[in-house]
This record gives C-alpha cells, sequence and structure tokens, in this order.
C-alpha cells in the first residue's frame, strides 16, 4: 500500500520501464585511430535518433571524448520527453505538446511526466488531493523568509529553502520506501508553490496568504500571490488556463541545463530537496532560466531608450558588443520553439482579456519580425524560445519581473522529479562524472614561502 500523506491506496508505482529497454543496439561504429580500430555499439531510441556508446573506449584504447558544453553528448537515455529540435516537435511522454497546453492542466501533466502515464480518474484525485494536503510549510520555515534582505532575489530564496526542507524531512536517501519517496515527489510539488509566493509577499510586506484547500493548483498560486485579507479574490477562469499553460510548457524539457544538474547531483546519492535546491541555482542563470527575465528587461530597455529595434538588431549583430537578443536561439531547437508558438497566441488573448495594451509587446513582434528574416539569425537558425513571449504574459497577470523565474521553476519541477525518479530507478546507474584533457603545468617542486 502506498499513502499519500491521508490518502491511501494511491496507484502510483514508482518503478517504471527501464529507460533502456526499448532501445535497439544492434549497429555499430568503426573507430580508427592510430592504426587501431575498434568497434561500438549504435544505440538507437524509439524515434531512430543515434548514438555511439563510447562507455568502452577509454578501457579499450586510453583516449576520452572532448565536447565543451556537452553540446553532442548524450547523458542517459530516457523516456520520458522527446524533442526533435529541426522539426520543432516536443512531446512529453509522447503526448504532443501542443495537445496538452489545450486540453490538460499542470497536475494532470505532472502526474504524466512522473508516473509515465495519463491518470485514471481516481489517480488523478489522489494525486490532487496530495498536492492539497501537503501545501502548508512547517510554521518554523516561516521565520526563514524574516531573514532574508527585502532587495534578495527571489530564486535565491526558493533555492535555499528548498535545500532547507531536508532538514524538516530527513529521510535518508538510501533508505527510502516507495511510499516515503512519493511523499517527498508531493510535498516538493506543494510546497515550491507555497515557498515561491510567500517570498513574493514577504518582499512588498504584506501579509502571506497561505494556500486554500479549495483551491485548484493554480488558482491558488494566484490567490497566494495576489489576494489580501481584507478583500475577496475573484480568480478568472481565463487567467487559471493560461497559468496552466506557462506551466505546462515549462514542465520538462529532457536534458537541459537545470535538469542534468538535477541529475548529477541525484548521481551521488544526495538528498532529493538538495537535488532541486542544486536545479533551482542552475536554472537561475541568464542563458537559461534567467532568459524570462532578460529578455522583459532587453524590452524595456529598447522601449525606454527610445531605440528603434532595427538598432537594437545592428547591435546584437555587432559581435563586438556581446549583445544577445534575448528570448532567441536555442541549444536543440533550429527551428521554431513550438512553446514559442503556443505563447505568442495566448499572449494576444490574455492582453486581450485583460484590457491591457502593452508597448513591449509591439517590440518583441518588432524584433521577432526583423529578425526571421535577417540573414544572421537566419543562417544561425535562431528562433523565439519560450521565454521570447513568456514575461510579456507574467507582467500582464501583474507578476514583477524578478519572480518570472520563480515562475519557470514551479513549472520545471515536475520534469525535475520525473528524470530524478528515473535516474534513481535506473538498474545501472553511476555517478556522474566527467573526464577532462588537463592543460595545467607539468610537475613542478613546492617552493617554500621563504623562497618565492
Ligand atoms: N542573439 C544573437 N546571437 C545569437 C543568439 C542570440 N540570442 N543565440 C545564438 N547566437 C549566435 C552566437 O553568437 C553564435 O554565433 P557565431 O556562430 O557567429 O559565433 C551562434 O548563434 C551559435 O550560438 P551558440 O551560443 O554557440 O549556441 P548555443 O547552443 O551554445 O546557445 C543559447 C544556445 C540559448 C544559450 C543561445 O541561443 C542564447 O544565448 N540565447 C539567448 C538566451 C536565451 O534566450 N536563453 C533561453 C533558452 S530557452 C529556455 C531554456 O531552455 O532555458
Amino acid at each position: 500500500m502506498k499513502i499519500f500523506g491521508k490518502i491511501k491506496n494511491m496507484s502510483t508505482d514508482l518503478k517504471e520501464k527501464q529507460p533502456n529497454e526499448s532501445v535497439n543496439i544492434n549497429n555499430k561504429a568503426t573507430l580508427e585511430y592510430q592504426g587501431q580500430k575498434l568497434e561500438l555499439p549504435v544505440v538507437t531510441g524509439t524515434e531512430n535518433e543515434q548514438a555511439i556508446d563510447i562507455s568502452k573506449l577509454r578501457a579499450e584504447t586510453g583516449l576520452i571524448t572532448l565536447d565543451n558544453g556537452y553540446v553532442n553528448t548524450g547523458s542517459c537515455q530516457s523516456a520520458i520527453t522527446f524533442i526533435d529540435g529541426e522539426k520543432g516537435i516536443l512531446r512529453y511522454r509522447g503526448i504532443d505538446i501542443e495537445e496538452l497546453a489545450e486540453r490538460s492542466n499542470f497536475v494532470e501533466v505532472a502526474y504524466l511526466l512522473i508516473y509515465g502515464k495519463l491518470p485514471s480518474k481516481e489517480e488523478l484525485e489522489q494525486f490532487s488531493t496530495g498536492l492539497t494536503n501537503h501545501s502548508l510549510l512547517h510554521e518554523d520555515m516561516i521565520h526563514f523568509f524574516a531573514g532574508y534582505p527585502s532587495t534578495a532575489h527571489p530564486m535565491a530564496i526558493l533555492s535555499s529553502m528548498t535545500g532547507s526542507l531536508a532538514a524538516y524531512y530527513n529521510d535518508n536517501p538510501q533508505e527510502q520506501t516507495e511510499e516515503s519517496l512519493n511523499l517527498d515527489l508531493i510535498r516538493l510539488l506543494s510546497k515550491l508553490r507555497t515557498i515561491a509566493c510567500f517570498s513574493y509577499k514577504k518582499s512588498i510586506g504584506q501579509p502571506l496568504i497561505y494556500p486554500n484547500n479549495k483551491l485548484s493548483y493554480c488558482s491558488n498560486i494566484m490567490s497566494m500571490m495576489f489576494a489580501v485579507p481584507t478583500e475577496e479574490y475573484y480568480i478568472d477562469d481565463e487567467i487559471v488556463k493560461v497559468m496552466n499553460q506557462l506551466l505546462i510548457l515549462h514542465a520538462d524539457h529532457e536534458q537541459n541545463c537545470s535538469t542534468s544538474t538535477v541529475r548529477m547531483v541525484q548521481s551521488s546519492g544526495a538528498s532529493i530537496y538538495a537535488c532541486m535546491s542544486a536545479g533551482i541555482s542552475a536554472l537561475w542563470g541568464p542563458l537559461h532560466g534567467g532568459a524570462n527575465q532578460a529578455v522583459l528587461e532587453m524590452l524595456k530597455q529598447i522601449h525606454d531608450s527610445g531605440m528603434n529595434y532595427k538598432d537594437f538588431l545592428k547591435e546584437v549583430k555587432d559581435k563586438k558588443s556581446k549583445i544577445r537578443l534575448m528570448g532567441f536561439g536555442h541549444r536543440v531547437y533550429k527551428n521554431f520553439d513550438p512553446r514559442a508558438k503556443i505563447l505568442r497566441k495566448a499572449c494576444d488573448r490574455v492582453l486581450d482579456k485583460l484590457g491591457v495594451s502593452d508597448p513591449l509587446l509591439e517590440i518583441a513582434k518588432g524584433l521577432e519580425e526583423e529578425a526571421l528574416k535577417d540573414p544572421y539569425f537566419v543562417e544561425r537558425k535562431l528562433y523565439p524560445n519560450v521565454d521570447f513571449y513568456s514575461g510579456i504574459i507574467y507582467s500582464a497577470l501583474g507578476i514583477p519581473v524578478d519572480m518570472f523565474t520563480v515562475m519557470f521553476a514551479l513549472g520545471r519541477l515536475p520534469g525535475w522529479l520525473a528524470h530524478w525518479k528515473e535516474q534513481y530507478n535506473f538498474d545501472k546507474k553511476k555517478i556522474c562524472r566527467p573526464r577532462q584533457v588537463y592543460t595545467g603545468a607539468s610537475l613542478n617542486p613546492y617552493i617554500p614561502l621563504r623562497d618565492r
């Protein structure tokens, strides 16, 4: 029997098909170096993508591979998310992102990613009830918020508070049961939302609004961020829908920087809370999740300076300027990011619904139009990514700029948890430990301080 807090008979199963069960390794590649030939297995995934398995290369030849930024390195086999960057395809557990964004909701997608299948009605109810029952923080943790300066970035708070959860739910990672692991997944999904909203309330000096068990996952986010104890708070269905869409679109993206970080930290056997805290820190950078904040700052800068966006693009193309068009380009997508397409439509819908006319949206559309016909961007296959329009929607919802990356983190959490779980259960898992080509000094004698 598995228990999610008070809910019994939850039919989720932590064990799932091993990610390497459905791959084909019949093909071989031959590597020839200095007269030595080595046959290497070629692994073929379910969508026919192929990889040369070099795990025995060093043992047999003394050579390693070198791949700065892991541009061409497959770090694992995974059955969670499929991306075809050339065709602009993104699927979670085989289901197209467009269909999920239109027809599903964030809680259901979280279940799909973590447990590998769409839940039955009963499973979804139990999962949702688990999230409802675990939304509160230990009251001692409320005091933590008072310790941060009012200028603290909410990502700093989210990352450190998430790590601190390990102090309250201190299960030995080596002695987890299926039941305790399921509970950790639920706690993280539910409590991180509360931490994120509380950190916002603290930053603006308003009283904390506790989660409300009558509200859905996304309605609770809006309520905890924007309600005040003195007034009724009305939540619009259209706003809840777009919040669900934003979180769904961010929910997983295979081996991106933060997810790879989560898997790497997990490989050492660290607590799941430490792994998620590490993922949040990795996400924070402007080339990753921090890009949504950087996009809005860029648009605002163009607007406030009165600069023509065509002149801004000239600066971007001038390599000496070191300016990038934030929200453009992607390591994997060399075609439209399907998430950006969905968000562009959602952006028009939400601004229309809220009656907001945002000059930054006009600048963003202008930049996109110009960039998509400019040879610099065309030749490099640079298209708008998920972050190009998300910030404009968050702004329209009243979410402040420094909370954007926090929203991304809440969205990405099910993906991190799914990858954490997949790796945790992998029969042949190993500690992640890349090698290097050393380029430093050769053997040097130690010189005592007095002789230097
Ligand atoms: N603006 C201008 N030039 C760019 C951009 C950009 N946004 N992105 C890439 N380039 C150029 C880059 O200068 C390089 O040109 P060259 O060949 O002349 O040296 C070429 O395109 C290839 O770029 P790269 O940096 O080698 O590509 P990468 O795969 O290492 O980087 C990236 C991917 C997302 C970090 C990069 O495109 C970028 O910095 N984009 C802006 C930041 C951004 O929007 N990040 C969010 C990514 S989506 C959310 C997420 O998954 O986290």
